[in-house]
Parts: C-alpha cells; structure tokens; sequence
C-alpha cells in the first residue's frame, strides 16, 4: 500500500524538543552524565495542596466520566478569581474562559478557528514553534516579526508593512517572552491594541511565564489593558506558576466570541481536562500564593548564578527580569548549531539553539533555569573546559 502524507504534515518540521529529545537519549545512551538546559520544564515539585487534592478528587467516581470539553465551571470560576486577585481583571467564567490541554493545545488551535488557507499570520521571530506550527497546520502562511535587541525584543509595529498588516488574521504575541525573557509594559500593550483595532488582527498573547519573575517585579495581563477584550485572549496554565508541566491544563481567556469558537472546535477534537486535574488546578489558583515567590527566589539564585558565570568567561549579558530562560549570543566563530553541538559534544551540556526559534535567532543559544543550582555550576564549569574565555 501507498502511504502519502497530506501536504499540511509535511510542510510540519518536527517539533524542536522531540529533537534535542533525541540527541539526550543518544548521548545518555553512550553514558554521559547529560545537564539539560534545554525545555524549560520546572524540576520543583508541586505544591502538596493540589496534589492532595488530586488525590482526593481521583476517588471520586463522578471525576472519572467525561468532563466537559470546554471545562468545569468550578475550573473556569478559579481562573476567573485569580485574574481579579493577580491583575484586577473582571472575567465572566461562563463565557470567557475555557479550558485547555495545557496553554500549548490552544495555541496551536486557536488558528484552526480564524485562518483560513492562505491568510497571513504575524509570528514573533525569535518565538515559541508552536504559533508557525499551528498556523501552518491550518495552511496559513506565517509573516515573521523580528524581535531584535535594540528594541528590547519587543514587536516593532511600524516596521510591519501595511499591505502586510492589512491581510493579516491573526498576531501572536508572548511576554514575558520565551526564548529571549524580555517583558513588556503598558505602552507596548497599548500600542498592540491600537494596532489590532486598525487591521482588525486577532490577538492571542501568551502569558505562560506571568508567574516566574524576579527582583520584584510583577508582569502584567495583556488583558488589564483597555480594549483588550474587544481584539484577542490570551493564553496560561498552571505548567510555569505551580510546576505542573505534566498535567496539561490550561486555559484561554478574554474575548467571549473567540473563546466560544475555540470552545466550538475543541468539543468536536477532543474531550476536556480530567476532572480531578481541574479541580487540583483550582486549589492551586485559588490557594496560597506565597509558593509562587519562594520559587521565584530559587530561580532568582540560579538564574545569578548562570549570568555572572557566563559574564566571568567573556559574556556579557544583562539579567531577565522575567522567565527562566537565559538568552546569550555564541561566541566568535560559531553558529547557533555548532555551538550547541559543540557544548553536547565535548561538555555533555543541553543548550537549545536559537535557530529552534527561527532565522532571528541565529547566533542566539537558549538555557533554562530548570535545574538545580549544583548542576548549573557544574554546567558552567564544563562549559569553562572546553571552550575557556570567549570573545565576540
Ligand atoms: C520551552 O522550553 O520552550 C517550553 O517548556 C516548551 C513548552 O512550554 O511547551
């Protein structure tokens, strides 16, 4: 029999962490002691009062049967009650907020519901793969928005051709932002919306990382501003606050028209969050947030740890306010592969290579604080042997 893949799967590169999955098994596989800098998945474990109530909830037989596609309203009423308590947002839980498989699952669907082939959809460049993948999933073709330093990593609205804005459907935007950990505050937000409302794009922010932040200082919803309702959701989970990564729950809130339709598609694809994971998600909302800022003080540590390592070996990088991600250039005379595959080779040390993010981010590799600060030391050290002071 002929097998032939629909043109949509093959246009699909495969997904940048299945790679770098691949490459770590390799390298265990031969015995090497791999430190993994690469995903950003929090090695800190989650808080007990969401697992215990994981647990009690998993007893109740009511929890196994299907639970509603678009979540529980109980789910839907915590989230809506940490938006008030975190940035004094007002969210109707009946109509603007739906449940999610994890921020990641909406993201790439939520191109399903407004691109129709061919349509034009603004994607940050460096950024998340998963706003091209879902889009070209759709058969949308992504225009890329270069997010450059000079501008702090944030989207340059005027550099964005009017033909381009004027046929585009859909604009992804993500602060504090994976992979450079830039943030961004009310004149940006402001500037997005005007820009929405003149084009008539869609807005789908990406709030994953609101939650891990440092030095006292607080990212906002995109979603406190005014007007954002009226152009776009946003995105979250609890995967980055609470470390909850492996549990895929999230959801998608703001405009009640989007998030029906979004609701819509996913009732017709696939069947909702297990209802105890819901309701362990909702302890975690509504509960005590105290953990949140004791582990933001442990990625704060790591995250000195790392900056001051790599600026004592020639770097010469500024702290992120927000994320736990580093964002660095490679040194003089490599790429963003060579380079990446240069400290795995010979340090057995997991980067992710800026290009994962796309053309702006060659010469960019990416390190996530998601390991104990021991290991980052030790990382830094093999790092050190290998390739000594850099220059640039
Ligand atoms: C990352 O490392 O970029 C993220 O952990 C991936 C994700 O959130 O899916």
């Amino acid at each position: 029999m002929k097998i032939v893949e629909a043109q949509r799967i093959c246009n699909l590169p495969p997904y940048l962490f299945a790679r770098i999955e691949k490459l770590i098994a390799a390298k265990k596989e031969a015995g090497v002691d791999v430190i993994s800098l690469g995903i950003g998945d929090p090695d800190r474990p989650t808080p007990v009062h969401i697992i215990e109530t994981l647990v009690r909830e998993a007893y109740n037989p009511a929890n196994h049967q299907y639970p509603s596609s678009v979540g529980m309203l109980t789910y839907r009423k915590a989230v809506a009650q940490w938006y008030q308590n975190r940035f004094g947002v007002e969210l109707n839980p009946e109509t603007e907020v739906v449940s999610l498989l994890g921020s990641k699952e909406g993201i790439a669907h939520i191109s399903w519901c407004y691109l129709n082939p061919g349509d034009t959809v603004l994607v940050p460049d460096p950024g998340y793969p998963v706003y091209s993948g879902g889009a070209i999933l759709a058969g949308a073709e992504p225009y890329y928005l270069p997010l450059k330093p000079e501008n702090g990593y944030l989207i340059d609205f005027k550099s964005i051709p009017r033909d381009v804005a004027k046929r585009a459907k859909i604009i992804f935007v993500n602060y504090p932002n994976n992979p450079t950990g830039a943030v961004a505050g009310e004149a940006f937000y402001r500037e997005l919306i005007d820009f929405a409302r003149e084009y008539d794009i869609l807005v789908c922010h990406d709030a994953a990382y609101s939650d891990v932040s440092f030095d006292g200082y607080k990212p906002p919803s995109f979603l406190q501003f005014p007007g954002a309702k009226e152009v776009g959701i946003e995105f979250h989970s609890v995967s980055k606050t609470y470390n909850m990564t492996g549990w895929r729950v999230g959801w998608a809130a703001g405009n009640a028209r989007v998030v029906e339709a979004l609701g819509r598609l996913k009732s017709n694809i696939d069947s909702g969050v297990f209802q105890a994971i819901q309701y362990a998600a909702a302890a975690g909302l509504t509960g005590p947030q105290d953990i949140v800022a004791e582990q933001n003080k442990v990625y704060q540590e790591r995250r000195d740890i790392l900056i001051e390592g790599l600026n004592s070996l020639g770097w010469n990088l500024e702290k992120p306010k927000a994320t736990f991600y580093v964002w660095a250039p490679v040194p003089r005379g490599y790429t963003s592969d060579s380079f990446a595959e240069l400290v795995l080779d010979k340090a057995g040390v997991v980067i992710t290579p800026g290009t994962g993010y796309g053309q702006n981010g060659a010469g960019y590799f990416r390190m996530a604080l998601t390991i104990d600060k021991e290991r980052i030391k030790e990382a830094l050290e093999r790092i050190k042997n290998t390739i000594g002071t850099v220059t640039f």
